[in-house]
Parts: C-alpha cells; structure tokens; sequence
C-alpha cells in the first residue's frame, strides 16, 4: 500500500470522527418497528422520492446471486444485508468503525454472513479483481475521484461492473441548501459535477450516467416549508407528502433530464462503469 500523504491522512481522521458520531446518534435496531427496513422488496431507500431512479438502480445491479460484491463505504445503511439477503457473497467497507459496528449489529440479526472491514476506499486491501459488483451509495464525492476511479478499477474482475447512486452539485437551490446547512456535511465533501464523470472516463472502458430528482425535489422544498410553517404556527402536525404528487413530479424528470444543460441541475444521479 503506498504511504499515506498527511493531507489524505487527514481527510481520512476527519470523515471517520464526523460519521462515527452520527453512526453513534443513531441506534440500529433491527427487525419490524425499527427505523431500519431490510425486508423492503424495493430498496435502496427513499424509493418514493423517485420510482423511476429506484427502478432504473436494480435494473443496473441485474442479478447478482453468487456474485462478490463490493459495498463500497457501506455507512449503517441496510444495502450490505439487503444484497446478502439475495444471495450474494458480501464484502462491505467504510472507513468509520463505528458504522461497520452497525453493519455487524444488522448482519447478525438477519442471520446473514457478510465480511466486514474498516477500509480507506481509496487504498483497501482486496487483490486486483476481487469482485464482480462494487456498488457505493453516496461514497464518491467523499472520495478524490481520480484515486478511487483507479482503485476500483483495479478491484473489478474483468467483465465486472460498479454502480453508484450519487449526489450532484444540481442547481441554485441545492447548492443555497447546502451553503445553509455546512454542519451536515465534511469539509472534503464534493457533489459531483461533470468534470468527475470525464476523470471516470478516463479509467473505464464505458461509463453512464443518468440524472434523477428536479421536479421532485422542488415539491420536497415546498413540502418542508409548509411543515416548518405549521410548526411555526404551533400546529403539531407534519403533513404527508403526496405519493400522487412525487410520482407526477417523477414523470416530468424523466423528461426535463432529457433536455440538453438540465442533467447537471439534478440532484441524483446514477454511474454505471464497466471494465
Ligand atoms: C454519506 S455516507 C453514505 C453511507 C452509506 N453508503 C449510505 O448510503 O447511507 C458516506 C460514507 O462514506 C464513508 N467514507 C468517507 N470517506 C471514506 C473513505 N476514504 N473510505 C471508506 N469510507 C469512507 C463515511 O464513513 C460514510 O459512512
């Protein structure tokens, strides 16, 4: 493993403190009245902000049964026990020892075996070609691109694909949101723009991306303000979202995201990579 520069070193000790404590805050508590949902038949989560992203995602995973498949910065999300639930031989790394606690917590409750290691995502210790799946919720713009892009090329067995649902810089209101709210972010975080997918390209043979969540995500904003105003107006009552609304919502992101420029204002986007 090559040494360590002290700048990466200390990217590394501040994205591990800060996801430590929120790993710590939150209590994983498994099985049916618990916040956390590995039954779920359409995980990844938040399926109701955009079916068509969540459609799009399992579409891309195919079937992995047999697979080795990488979580790359698994979090204390329920992916890694999702997919080793369906018959995967899960690998699962992060670089928070408090979040791979979690990830045991949920691995034992369901019974499922997964190997769990806390792992820097840019130098790990698996040999070139370990998996056939290396999949990563929110992880790559916690990473520099350029380095992880070699890592997990290198760790992709030939024909092997890596998928990542990942968050973009998008537009205006994204971007007031987070100059907003910096104290749930790290510092190194970057919302990835189109200048990382060229550095991706760079290192595979073929990467596609798409883009989720426009229409979506204003109807979220108006819906939290209305629920902050009722609050305001001491009224204890947090309005449900419309499940009607977000699927029409959903529909025209399907087709602003084909109109040339509007891509890059989206909030989610889905990477798929291929060797
Ligand atoms: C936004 S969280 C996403 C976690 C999880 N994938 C999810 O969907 O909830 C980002 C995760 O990346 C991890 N992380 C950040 N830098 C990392 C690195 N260099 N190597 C491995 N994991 C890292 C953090 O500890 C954190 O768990």
């Amino acid at each position: 493993m090559p040494a360590l520069s002290s700048s990466h070193s200390e990217r590394l000790k501040s994205e591990q403190n800060f996801h430590d404590k929120q790993a710590a805050r939150v209590k994983v508590t498994p099985g049916e009245g618990g916040w956390i949902d590995c039954e779920t038949p359409t995980w990844p989560n938040e399926p109701k902000i955009s079916p068509r992203m969540t459609h799009r995602l399992l579409h891309l995973l195919g079937d992995f049964t047999g697979k080795r498949v990488l979580i790359y910065g698994c979090g204390f999300d329920p992916g890694a026990t999702w997919f080793a639930r369906r018959g995967a031989h899960v690998t699962a790394i992060d670089i928070s020892p408090e979040s791979v606690a979690d990830q045991r917590i949920l691995m034992e409750a369901y019974n499922v075996q997964m190997s769990l290691r806390v792992a820097d995502a840019m130098h790990t210790p698996f040999p070139d070609g370990s998996f056939d799946l290396i999949y990563g919720n929110a992880i790559l713009h916690h990473l520099d691109s350029d380095g992880c892009a070699r890592e997990i090329a290198r760790l992709l067995a030939p024909g092997g694909v890596a998928v990542f649902r990942e968050v973009q810089a998008g537009n205006v209101f994204l971007r007031l949101f987070r100059r907003l709210t910096p104290f749930w972010r790290t510092p190194d975080e970057h919302p990835l723009v189109e200048k990382d997918y060229g550095i991706y390209r760079r290192h595979f043979r073929r990467v596609d991306v798409t883009a989720h969540v426009f229409a979506s995500m204003l109807y979220l904003f108006a819906h939290r303000m209305w629920a902050m105003s009722l609050r305001l107006m001491r009224i204890d009552r947090w309005p449900a979202e419309s499940r009607t609304l977000l699927r029409a919502c959903d529909h025209v992101d399907y087709f602003l995201a084909r109109i040339p420029g509007m891509s890059s204002q989206m909030w989610f986007s889905l990477i798929e990579m291929r060797r």
